[in-house]
């Protein structure tokens, strides 16, 4: 797919976006220079409501009007575009020109990057597992040309933003096939396999620790998970470090929760649902895409990436409530739920990080409890943080891109609960309540009091109701997120 900037509208197929409360007047005299002809009538009728879509024929060419709602955030427009591109992918062609000369200079940058990302990832398709030939989308082909016409001058910024929209849509594509991906397919070793293979072809480097070098690292709590499982866990180490890096290049550290299959292991959940566990992995794919997007578009931050990756099975061989394990930090755990098996695996992740990097900033993203789910829903991710500044910077990215964050506290008296009369911690608390801020408060004890770091609950945000199936499906949750935040951190 190729974006080009045009300044005359060659392409007789045209997508113009419009948002609610338009002037009737300047949207008939655009109608007028794009058809040669009146459409008074049609503007009073048309609301441009968020997804509304009229299309005029003119001659040959077609003119869609699709409505973005109320003028607001990149979020939402790049919602309503997805789903338009998705649904009414009959609509579109393999050469389609965005019209936005319509529009305030000061939003077209922000619209046309929505728009763009919205199309892209649009042609995202569910089936890859079907057997019989699946539809395909007009823009996801070699060949297919989106050429954007702003009637404005700025190549130069434009440039910036189609890239930006183009490669933060292809990662998001890619997590969207692996969080979709049966857990039968994508094992521990595939997906450690599938980041060696981004690593080369993005310019990083990978160290993955198998079975063997997990036990001689200590990592005892990823250990202690796989121990139901025929498949080896693999702890894999990403780290980035742009071209011209020096002492003042920031480093941020992204930890990813990488549980392949979570059956709750002999806290075993209930099946209804369980299917939805192959989206365990939602934080690691967080950061594989965010990893992606910024080496591409050259964020010039270092980058560490930690991802342990594991199932949660049923077997002989089990973790089995009341037994005590270890971890890298030396802590020792009594797990009294093996359902919280999350905790586990990230605290491993998160001492790693912090006594092997120095890393300034650290952000963890899993699926990590049902209790964020049942307090926020599927319409923000939890964000605890003890660092004002990061929290700040996260949430006000995450209002931008339409990847929402709410904070959530991170009080002491929480910790209470999650001390052991036999170890150091135990893996959950009695309480039926507060269920996302004991689990914070149970990683928080793995970062050695490293004064910057965010954990983000995605357990609501990363596998939802989408266009794209009818059941639920992956979101990309995090990687918009990610790239926003990164990219805020050096501008
Ligand atoms: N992976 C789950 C959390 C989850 C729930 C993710 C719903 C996505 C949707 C996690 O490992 C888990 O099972 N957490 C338990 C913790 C409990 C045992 C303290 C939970 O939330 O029920
Ligand atoms: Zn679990
Ligand atoms: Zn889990």
């Amino acid at each position: 797919m190729k974006i080009q900037l045009t300044d005359t509208i060659l392409n007789k197929h045209i997508l113009l976006p419009v948002f609610s409360g338009f002037e009737s007047a300047e949207l008939e005299a655009h109608l007028l220079f794009l058809t040669g002809s009146s459409h008074k009538a049609f503007c009073s009728d048309f609301s441009a409501e968020a997804g509304e879509i009229h299309s005029i024929y003119v001659n040959d060419s077609k003119i869609i009007l699709l409505g973005l709602g109320k003028k607001n955030s990149f979020g939402n427009i790049y919602k309503t575009v997805r789903k338009f591109s998705n649904k009414q992918k009959k609509q579109l062609s393999e050469e389609i020109t965005i019209y936005l000369a319509h529009e305030d200079a000061s939003q077209t940058p922000t619209s046309c990057e929505a728009i763009l990302n919205g199309l892209i990832t649009g042609t995202y398709s569910i089936g890859a597992w079907k057997s019989d030939d699946q539809q395909a989308h007009p823009l996801d082909s070699d060949d297919s040309i989106i050429s954007v016409f702003t009637g404005k001058t700025g190549i130069k910024e434009f440039q910036v933003i189609a890239e930006r929209a183009q490669v933060v849509a292809e990662s998001q594509l890619r997590m969207l096939d692996l969080v979709n991906a049966p857990s039968n397919v994508k094992t521990p070793s595939y997906i450690a396999q599938f980041i060696t293979e981004s690593s080369t072809t993005y310019g990083y480097e990978v160290t993955v620790f198998s079975e063997d070098e997990i036990w001689e690292n200590n990592l005892m709590a990823l250990a202690a998970v796989n121990r139901g499982s025929e498949e080896s866990a693999q702890f894999v180490i990403m780290n980035y470090k742009p071209e011209n890096s020096s002492d003042a290049t920031p480093t941020v550290g992204l930890v990813g929760k990488g549980v392949t299959y979570d059956t709750g292991g002999l806290s075993i959940k209930p099946s209804d649902s369980m299917a939805y566990m192959k989206s365990d992995m939602g934080g690691a794919a967080a950061v594989i895409g965010a990893f992606e997007t910024a080496i591409r578009l050259r964020i010039p931050v270092n980058l560490i990436g930690i991802i342990p990756l594991t199932d949660n099975l049923v077997d002989s061989l089990s973790i089995k409530p009341g037994d005590i394990i270890n971890s890298y930090s030396g802590k020792t755990i009594e797990v009294l739920n093996t359902d919280a098996e999350g905790r586990l695996i990230l605290a491993d992740g998160l001492s790693y990080l912090v006594r092997n990097f120095k890393p300034d900033h650290i952000i963890d993203l899993a699926t990590l409890t049902g209790a964020t789910v049942r307090t926020l829903g599927y319409h923000a991710a939890a964000l605890f943080c003890n660092d004002d500044s990061l929290s700040t910077e996260l949430e006000s990215a995450g209002w931008y891109c339409g990847e929402r964050l709410w904070r959530f506290p991170l009080w002491d008296e929480y910790a209470d609960d999650m001390k052991s009369d036999v170890a150091d911690l135990k893996n959950i608390s009695r309480s039926p309540l507060a269920g996302a801020m004991f689990a914070a408060k149970f990683l928080e004890a793995f970062i050695d009091e490293h004064p910057s770091w965010a954990h983000l609950d995605i357990a609501g945000v990363s596998f939802g109701d989408t266009e794209f199936g009818k059941d639920k499906g992956g979101t990309a949750y995090g990687i918009r997120l990610l790239t926003e935040y990164l990219r805020n951190l050096v501008n």
